[in-house]
């Protein structure tokens, strides 16, 4: 098998994140400019047979335990489902998740968990129409719910909600939200906005940090850390309890503080863009490209190589954290959040 995806700060990639897609039939403010990006043509994007063969190299040859599918929005590619399939033929024990906007997610949940999806993380920052469709951009707030209630009905595993706090937008939702995720047995996580925007318009004083996100919460919760371990997870987890009622744990909450706690040195994640790039790192300036290696018919072993390579060169941290965003050795990557990933 050959070593696996180590880099020079003894970190190993055991978690694969694959973009299906740059499109996105939402625009995020923090992620993606109104007018969309040029969207890439039909030869740039790998295939849906490419991607399951890089699956396997990562599996079978690089020591990846871990597959997430994101996008773009990853419902919007037609083959998503037989991708999944494919996959999950190939390697039955592989947990295989997505990461979505959850437009669409009614019709697709079931036929999405038949192909052997795992379970999925839904991004949601609004319970109100016009906040949501603010944010969005798209007025489908009612849309995104009904994909979330079928996801759970379909028993598409432990569902996350993604939450981005933006001040003066939603950030007066924060207990709200987390009311409504722990009625509903979903787990919420809120994250830290990052600088990856298409307006470069990302501070630091307007980003809401971790530490105001727990006092927003502690107004009506109790939150205590949560004993599981981290793992090299984003989130931070918090046992919640309401304030009203302090002797019931009534869910779990996330924290996602790339910004005031960066998890760099416990990275695990390598990524690969829709059209075949590997990213070391969510804010590298390089990428690797395996699209055309593949394409020129290259064996396992010299994919895996170069994917190798790829990573050894890891960035290691992304400069946010002890200089401060906006500080000189901060440089904004050109891609934005759509088209990596997250
Ligand atoms: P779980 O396995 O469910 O914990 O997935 P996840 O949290 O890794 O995946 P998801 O796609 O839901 O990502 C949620 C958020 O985590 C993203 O928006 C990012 O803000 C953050 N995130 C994910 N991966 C990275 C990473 O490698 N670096 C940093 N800094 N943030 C990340
Ligand atoms: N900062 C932090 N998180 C972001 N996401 C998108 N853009 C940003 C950003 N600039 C999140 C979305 C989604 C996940 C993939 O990334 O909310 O849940
Ligand atoms: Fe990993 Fe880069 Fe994210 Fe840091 S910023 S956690 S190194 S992907």
């Amino acid at each position: 098998a050959g070593p696996g995806l180590i880099d020079r700060f003894g970190r190993s990639a055991t978690d694969l994140r694959i973009s299906l897609t740059d499109k996105c039939n939402l625009r995020c403010t923090y992620c993606m400019p109104a007018e969309g990006l040029d969207w890439l043509n039909k030869e740039q994007v790998l295939t849906d047979t490419e991607i399951v063969r890089l699956v396997d190299i990562a599996v079978n040859h690089l020591g990846v335990r871990e597959l997430r599918l994101t996008g773009g929005e990853p419902l919007v590619r037609a083959g998503l489902a037989d991708i999944i399939a494919g996959v999950r033929n190939n390697h039955p024990d592989l947990p295989v998740s997505l990461t979505t906007n959850g437009l669409g997610l009614d019709k697709k949940a079931r036929i999405l968990k038949d192909a052997g999806l795992t379970r999925i993380n839904v991004s949601m920052d609004s319970l109100h129409p016009e906040t949501f469709a603010q944010l969005t951009r798209r007025p489908f707030l009612d849309r995104v719910l009904k994909g979330i209630e079928e996801a759970h009905r379909m028993g598409l595993g432990l569902i996350k909600i993604n939450a981005v706090l933006m001040r003066g937008i939603n950030d007066q939702e924060a207990s709200g939200l987390l009311e409504w995720a722990v009625s509903h047995g979903y787990e919420l996580r809120f994250i830290e906005q990052m600088p990856l925007d298409a307006d470069h318009g990302w501070t630091r004083q307007n980003m809401i940090s971790a530490a105001e996100i727990h006092a927003l919460l502690e107004q009506d919760f109790v939150l205590t850390a949560d004993p599981r371990r981290r793992d090299g997870a984003p989130a931070e987890r918090w046992e919640v309890r309401r304030r009203s009622a302090p002797g019931i744990v009534v869910g779990t909450v996330g924290i996602i503080a790339s910004v005031t706690e960066p998890f760099c040195a416990d990275c695990r994640r390598t990524r690969i863009t829709a059209e075949g790039k590997v990213r070391s790192c969510l804010f590298s300036h390089d990428e690797t490209d395996l699209r055309d290696l593949l394409r020129s018919g290259a064996g396992d072993e010299a994919v895996a190589d170069r994917w190798r390579e790829a990573m050894w060169a890891k960035p290691r941290a992304h400069g946010m954290d002890h200089t401060g965003l906006g500080a000189e050795d901060f440089v904004q990557p050109d891609r934005t959040m759509s088209a990596i990933g997250g």
